[in-house]
């Protein structure tokens, strides 16, 4: 499973001595005898605890005095995800993008009341794929972003961007990995968004539009993209992320279900607050998205042979296998990048997905240990 990322990491791991390993760059998917050249060049760094519950958990001003909005610096990392890359440009997160998990755990809770074990298993399922397990750092992005006039530096690896584990296909603002961009805003997919919130809320996005446009994109991508992919862990968050912005980007004092469009537009677009925004009123969830799969329930699969073949997969995990969703993910996934770990590898993996379980939040669901228990 060794992706066009690892590739480049693989590169710049081969390249010269004198070129450093990036402290935010994930080690998935390297070969053994790169793995023991890259781990000595880094700075170990014991993954801290995860962050609870937050003590005050109502609403409350969060575009504040000290988190104002400023437009990303060149070198500064934005990605697919509007949440984390609105929170590094209030500076929630490191602005440059790059944190740790417990910093984005923080960030999420208190920037947009997240509830805590959705944010845990959230960011520990990022990190274990797409983050540097030994300097316990992650990128929210793959790039850096083109604000000023110079194109920046060529983008650094891995990240958020990674394709098909989190970030994946028929997202409902960035195209399919399969036409290229998969991670910037792309207008005509927001155009789309604009169309189904007229059509089906009056002019607002709310999660009677979030069950037909995600199952608008699900379409798109069966009718136009060949490598259409749509199976665990991906069909999880393609069905969370449609109801996200209604649960998130709504100011807690409004808190009636229906998402301003141009508040939408600041958030998906411009990674921007509204001025005097508020966080919802409690921690939030997945609350919508049992209506929006069972609007237009389509199981996991993906096209077979080209396009408008969809051909569903029952190894999968789906809605009511969610235990098997967790230990598929663990062993094969994760186990996937991770084939052989020795020394700090298996124990910043182990540490990792103890914290990963524990986002769970389900006792009833077994833990497995690919790596053995420590
Ligand atoms: C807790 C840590 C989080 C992680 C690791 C994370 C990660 C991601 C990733 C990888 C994607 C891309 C998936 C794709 O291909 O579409 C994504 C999309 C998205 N995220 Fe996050 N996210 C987090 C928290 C949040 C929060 C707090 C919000 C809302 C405030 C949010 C809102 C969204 C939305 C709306 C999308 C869909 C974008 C689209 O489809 O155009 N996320 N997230
Ligand atoms: C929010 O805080 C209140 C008061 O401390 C507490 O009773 C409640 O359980 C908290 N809600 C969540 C979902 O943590
Ligand atoms: C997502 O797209 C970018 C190009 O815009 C690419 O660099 C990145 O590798 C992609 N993610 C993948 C292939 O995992
Ligand atoms: C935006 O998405 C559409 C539909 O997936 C795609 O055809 C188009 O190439 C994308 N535009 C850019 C600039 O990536
Ligand atoms: C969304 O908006 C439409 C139009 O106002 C309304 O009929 C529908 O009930 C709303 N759905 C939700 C879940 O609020
Ligand atoms: C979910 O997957 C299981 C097998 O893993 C299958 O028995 C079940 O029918 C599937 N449920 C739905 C709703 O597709
Ligand atoms: C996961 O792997 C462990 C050990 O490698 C094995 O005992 C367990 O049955 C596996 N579980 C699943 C659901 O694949």
């Amino acid at each position: 499973m060794v992706s066009f990322v690892n590739l480049i990491a693989l590169a710049i791991a081969l390249a010269s001595p004198a070129t450093a390993f990036p402290a935010h760059a994930s080690l998935a998917g390297l070969p053994r005898d790169v793995l023991e050249r890259i781990i000595p060049t880094l700075q170990l760094r014991q993954p801290g605890s995860p962050p609870g519950p937050l003590r005050f958990n109502g609403t409350k001003l969060v575009n504040d005095q000290q988190h104002p909005w400023k437009p990303p610096q060149d070198g500064d990392i934005r990605g697919p995800c509007p949440g984390l890359n609105t929170l590094a440009s209030h500076g929630w997160l490191p602005r440059n993008g790059i944190a740790t998990p417990a910093q984005i755990i923080d960030a999420v809770q208190e920037g947009f009341n997240m509830e805590n074990t959705l944010a845990k298993f959230v960011t520990y399922a990022a990190h274990l794929v797409d983050g540097n397990l030994i300097t316990d750092q992650l990128s929210i992005g793959s790039k850096t972003s083109k604000t000023g006039p110079n194109p920046p530096a060529p983008a650094i690896v891995g990240g958020l961007d990674t394709h098909s584990v989190l970030e994946g296909d028929a997202s409902l603002t960035r195209a399919d990995f399969f036409f290229g961009d998969n991670h910037s805003f792309n207008e005509t997919l927001f155009d789309e968004l604009v169309a189904f919130s007229n059509k089906y809320g009056a002019g607002k996005y709310n999660i009677t539009v979030a069950a037909e446009l995600r199952w608008q994109r699900i379409q798109d991508s069966i009718a136009t993209n060949p490598t259409f992919s749509f199976v665990s862990p991906r069909y999880f968050t393609a069905y969370g992320e449609a109801a996200f912005p209604v649960n998130f980007f709504i100011d807690g004092r409004q808190g009636d279900g229906q998402l301003d469009l141009k508040v939408a537009r600041g958030f998906f677009q411009d990674m921007r607050m509204p001025d005097d925004f508020y966080r919802a009123s409690r921690p939030m969830s997945g609350d919508g998205v049992d209506i929006i799969a069972n609007t237009h329930p389509v199981p996991p699969g993906r096209n077979v042979g080209g396009v408008n073949n969809y051909v569903p997969d029952p190894t999968s995990a789906n809605f009511t296998t969610g235990c098997l969703a967790y230990q598929n993910f663990v062993n094969q996934t994760v186990r996937g990048l991770y084939p052989n770990p020795t020394g700090a590898l298996i124990i910043a993996l182990n540490t990792n997905l103890d914290f990963f379980y524990d986002g769970l939040g389900d006792a009833t669901c077994q833990q497995v240990f690919p790596y053995g228990r420590d």
